[in-house]
């Protein structure tokens, strides 16, 4: 297995390498003809995803040292601070945008700069908390009373930055949010719903309504791998059994869904068998979510979500990734929705953000960006 990883670990630096040759200071998202054509500074800066390319290669810098990894990545950081001058356009997932740029660099290399930006995403996302209904909200426009399952993974910014500030509030939001997501997200078989939308000046539960997946009442395979993730995370920062359960749940039913498709997960694990729909970027994402949960069971219990891990991230290896270093993009085959025509079957930047993560997470080289 050693050999194994390294030999995957020498084609990704290889291949990220060249990548960060051409896409210079740009913020990448997918290819077009197998190359990043589009910079996501031009086309939407407050996008969700832009922070990932940074965060893969912090990751890097980390297992390598390789200055090209840590000038490429501040790039993105520093392209962020006309994203928080704007401030419409960035919301519930600052996480992912702050957690992968400035709160990496800082945890890093100890950039004072780095954490005021790390500090001021976190302010931005614990000041969209709402009270009545216990949940920070998601996205802009009129969704006042919408929370999603994404958001799980955005709250480690809270638990950073109220360490940070030695301020309590912030773990305190963080909590009250997983926990409203235990109660009306997860579901006692260990799948999850994606959306839930309250009455925001009552907090009452208005509806589940179906969300990038198939429908309601389904099963949309990247708010499940969202979801364990998220639970072992939440469990990572407070010690509550309830949220490393959960998480626990949510992997049992996440394995046997992949299993039953060769460790690759399909778009959503509740949909009619045609048209089959891929999505890697729930499996590589999942598989880091495992990863994380084995480092909380007992010894006895490890194998099952280590090894889980191990099968996803090797079928990813096997059967979904290019290699060629004159191409951009590792993990081929992500989808954005069920519903997303034009996103289906396409390379994602988070897909090749979490094959790197597990990948490192299972050599030891991992950095815990969350
Ligand atoms: N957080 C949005 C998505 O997973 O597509």
């Amino acid at each position: 297995m050693r050999e194994r990883l390294e030999e995957i670990f020498g084609k990704i630096d290889t291949k990220l390498t060249a990548q960060c040759g051409r896409v210079g200071e740009k913020i990448p998202y997918t290819t077009r003809d197998g190359f990043y054509q589009t910079d996501m500074r031009q086309e939407n800066l407050s996008w969700w995803t832009n922070g990932f390319w940074a965060g893969m290669l912090w990751q890097m810098y980390h297992a390598t040292g390789k200055e090209l990894y840590r000038r490429t990545a501040e790039y993105s950081e520093e392209a962020f601070d006309k994203a928080l001058d704007r401030f419409e356009g960035l919301h519930h997932d600052v996480g992912f945008q702050f957690l992968h740029t400035a709160v990496a660099d800082y945890r890093l290399t100890g950039n004072e700069k780095s954490r005021v930006r790390g500090l001021h995403g976190a302010s931005l996302l614990a000041g969209r908390f709402n009270g009545a209904g216990n949940y920070i909200r998601a996205w802009n426009k009129d969704m006042p009373g919408w929370m999603i399952v994404d958001c799980l993974m955005n709250i480690p910014l809270l638990y950073w930055a109220g360490e940070e500030l030695k301020d309590p509030r912030f773990a305190w939001i963080a909590d009250s949010h997983a926990h409203t997501a235990l109660k009306v997200l997860a579901r006692e078989d260990g799948s999850c719903n994606h959306i839930a939308i309250f009455d925001p000046a009552t907090g009452e539960l208005l509806d589940l309504p179906g969300g990038q997946g198939y429908g309601p009442g389904s099963s949309w395979s990247r708010g499940q791998a969202w979801a364990l993730y998220g639970f072992a995370l939440a469990y990572r920062h407070t010690g509550k059994k309830e949220y490393l359960d959960a998480a626990k749940r949510t992997a049992h039913y996440f394995i046997a869904n992949a299993a039953s498709t060769g460790f690759v997960t399909l778009c959503d694990f509740r949909a009619p068998k045609e048209p089959v729909y891929w999505d890697t970027t729930a499996t590589a994402c999942g598989a880091c979510g495992l990863l994380e949960i084995s480092e909380h069971v007992p010894e006895l219990e490890k194998p099952l979500y280590h090894d889980g891990a191990v099968s996803m991230l090797m079928a990813l290896e096997e059967k979904h990734c290019c290699w060629d270093p004159d191409r951009d993009s590792m993990v081929q085959n992500g989808t954005e929705a069920y519903k997303s025509p034009e996103g289906t079957h396409i390379p994602i930047i988070y897909g090749d953000y979490f094959f790197v993560e597990g990948i490192l997470r299972l050599m030891g080289k991992g950095f815990m960006i969350w």
